[in-house]
This record gives C-alpha cells, structure tokens and sequence, in this order.
C-alpha cells in the first residue's frame, strides 16, 4: 500500500515522498526574473522536506503576467538565476517544478496586497487578451479576442518556455490550464465563444490545450515530467463539469501527460462554492479512477493525517499543499516525525531531529 513517505518515480525522477509544494504566486520578481527572495522561499521549503516544489505561476509571455513582478521565462536571461533555484532544490532531496502560464484575461493585475486591483497604463499595465472579448467581472478589462496568428504565438510561447525551464534545471513541468487563467478560458464554453477551430464543441475548446501540450512533450527530453493543472470543473451546470475533464484527460494521458493536478473553479464569478477540508478531494478521485493516470489532490489539506489517509485511500498519488506551506516550510519533517515515518533531514538539522 502507499504511504505519505512513500517514494514516487514517475520517468526520470523519484519523489522521496508524496507531500509537493502547490504553485503559489510570490509577486516578488522583476521583469520576470527571479531574485534572493525566491531562492530564500523555495530553498526553505526543500530544506522542510518536500518531495518536490512546483514553482509558481511563470510567464510564457510578458502580456502572459497576472502582475508585473511575477516570474517569468520568455527570455533566456531569465534561466540562470533560476539555474541556481533549481540546484539548491534538487541538493536537498526534493525535485524542482514549474508552473509555465498565461494569464488570459485576468492579466494586468496590481499584486494582492496592492489593492488586487487593474494596474494602468502608467503603472505598466496592458491589454490582457482571451479566446473571446468577455471581461472576467465587471470591474476587469474587457481583453481583447486572440487572432489565429495571437494563438499560434501563444502555442509557441509556452513550447519555448518549456525549453528554457529544462535549461533551467526543472525536472517537473506543469501547464496551467486552471483558474480561469488563458488556458481554461479556452476550455470553458461560458469564456470561450469562438467561432473558428478553437471555440465551440468540446475538441475545439481543448484544441489549444491539446496543442501546447503535443509541442512540449516533443520538445523535452522524455525523461522530464510533464504535469497539467485542470480547474476539474466550473461548480455550475452549464460550464466545463467533471466529465469533460475525465474525456480530457483521456486524451492527454495518450500525449504522455504524467499526472493532473485536480484544482477548481475560478473562471466565472457567482458560483457558491463551499470549501471543506479536502473538498477537492473527490475529483482527483474520479479522475484517477476514470483515466487510470496519476493524480494529485489539492485545497484544504492542511494535516499529516489528512494527507495520509487520502493517499492510503488511493483517492490521489501527490498531495499539493498551498497555504499550510506557507505557515510551515518544515511541514513534512514534522508530519513525517507525527506519523512515525522518515523523512530526510538536512545533514545541519540532524541534531534536533529526535526532541530529547
Ligand atoms: C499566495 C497564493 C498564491 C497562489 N498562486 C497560484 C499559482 O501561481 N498557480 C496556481 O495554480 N495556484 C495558485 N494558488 C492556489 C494554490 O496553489 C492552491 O491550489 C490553493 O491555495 C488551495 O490549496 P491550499 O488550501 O493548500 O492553500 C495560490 C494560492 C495562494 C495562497
């Protein structure tokens, strides 16, 4: 049976345990580039004892950006400094990801504690762009529909980057194509009203998607993993539902597609969502169930023991942990030493590993 402390070997990589640090924007780049602080945050948490830490959401493109100090990887100048992430990372025992994105229509955002606000044109702002001209609420821009060429730039633009995040010593790569972000805006029929090959019926709507994806697996080494965040579904009857991400997924595990990282939500406003501990929990479920591929569960798993048993279940193969990394980089050390299992230690902590 499987075990939170398990190790995971998926291609060329195995994950000393199932706990992974979840892509969680940091805001704190310039021009894309990642800096000390970035080094100081990731390398704590791979010092804690994490499996594997996904990165957060990374440009593929500038216009790509939530904000103007996300991370980015349009450039090759932005590849050595991220070099040096992914080695302190993968020093200590844990495996380097990345979240390679677009930011659709919800791009040219001021960062959270700025006031989550529009940034202007004065501040560095752009026009976000979208599969359609449908603003994400009231108060966000209006983007601006993707051309035929825009799409082909897009498609491009995540193939390059995957490229560079390999040079960058990324062994995990994932593509977001959840929360209502470029990607998902493209999947869901209530985002996208396209009336070309990309929009309308479900194989046009995953078209982009399918892709970017065919471009990337053919341009990383085979060893490398490929991992796609889904929103599972949309939480309303008539958006993208838990079906067609099982018939999605279907496709993408045939493209070489490792494991899917089950989140929700967050392309629409107005749904009423209840989040309960674990409330994802049940898509990645379903979705391993269905596929047979390897998943990961995320949202509200915040306990050792809550982590082990949805591993033990055999509901999910990761779990992805976001804000509980946040308040404990050392989560797995310390949930490893609560349920009796090992975890690797760095050599420097060794002394405090035992209480007495
Ligand atoms: C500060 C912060 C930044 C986030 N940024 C991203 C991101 O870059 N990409 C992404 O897919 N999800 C992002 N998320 C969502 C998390 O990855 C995770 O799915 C969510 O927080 C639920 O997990 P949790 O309950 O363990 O925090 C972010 C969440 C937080 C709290």
């Amino acid at each position: 049976m499987n075990n939170l402390f398990s190790p995971l070997k998926i291609r060329g990589s195995e994950l000393k345990n199932r706990l992974v640090v979840s892509p969680m924007c940091q805001y704190s780049g310039k021009d894309g580039f990642a800096n000390e602080y970035h080094l100081v945050h990731y390398g704590s948490r791979a010092m804690g004892g994490a499996g594997a830490i996904i990165a957060e959401a990374t440009a593929v493109c500038p216009e790509g950006r939530i904000s103007i100090n996300d991370l980015g990887l349009w450039s090759d100048e932005h590849i050595p400094y991220l070099l040096t992430i992914t080695e302190f990372i993968s020093k200590q025992g844990s495996v380097p990801g990345v979240q390679l994105a677009h930011a659709g229509r919800k791009a040219s955002h001021a960062a959270p504690w700025s006031g989550d606000r529009l940034l202007t044109v004065s501040e560095g702002g752009w026009q976000p762009v979208a599969p359609s001209a449908i603003a994400f609420s009231a108060d966000m821009a209006i983007p601006e529909a993707l051309s035929l060429e825009g799409i082909a730039k897009v498609r491009q633009d995540f193939v390059s980057a995957a490229k560079r995040a390999v040079d960058a010593g990324f062994r995990i790569l994932e593509i977001h194509a959840a929360h209502g972000y470029l990607l998902n805006e493209f999947l869901s029929p209530l985002s996208n009203k396209r009336n070309d090959e990309y929009g309308g019926q479900f194989e046009n709507r995953i078209r982009l998607l399918t892709e970017i994806v065919r471009g990337i697996r053919k341009n990383i080494p085979e060893d490398h993993l490929l991992f796609v965040r889904i929103s599972s579904t949309e939480w309303v009857d008539n958006g993208w539902s838990l079906n067609d991400s099982v018939a999605l997924v279907k496709i993408l595990k045939d493209m070489g597609v490792d494991l899917i990282d089950c989140s929700s939500g967050g392309n629409i406003t107005g749904v009423t969502i209840s989040p309960e501990p674990g409330y994802q929990v049940p898509f990645a479920d379903t979705i391993r169930k269905e596929t047979g591929i390897l998943t990961g569960a995320v949202g509200l798993i915040t306990t050792a023991v809550q982590a082990q048993s949805i591993i033990d279940q055999g509901q999910a193969d990761i779990i992805l942990m976001g804000r509980e990394f946040l308040r404990d980089p050392y989560f797995p050390l310390n949930a490893a030493a609560g349920l009796g299992q090992d975890n690797t230690w760095p050599k420097q902590y060794l002394r405090a590993k035992k209480k007495w």
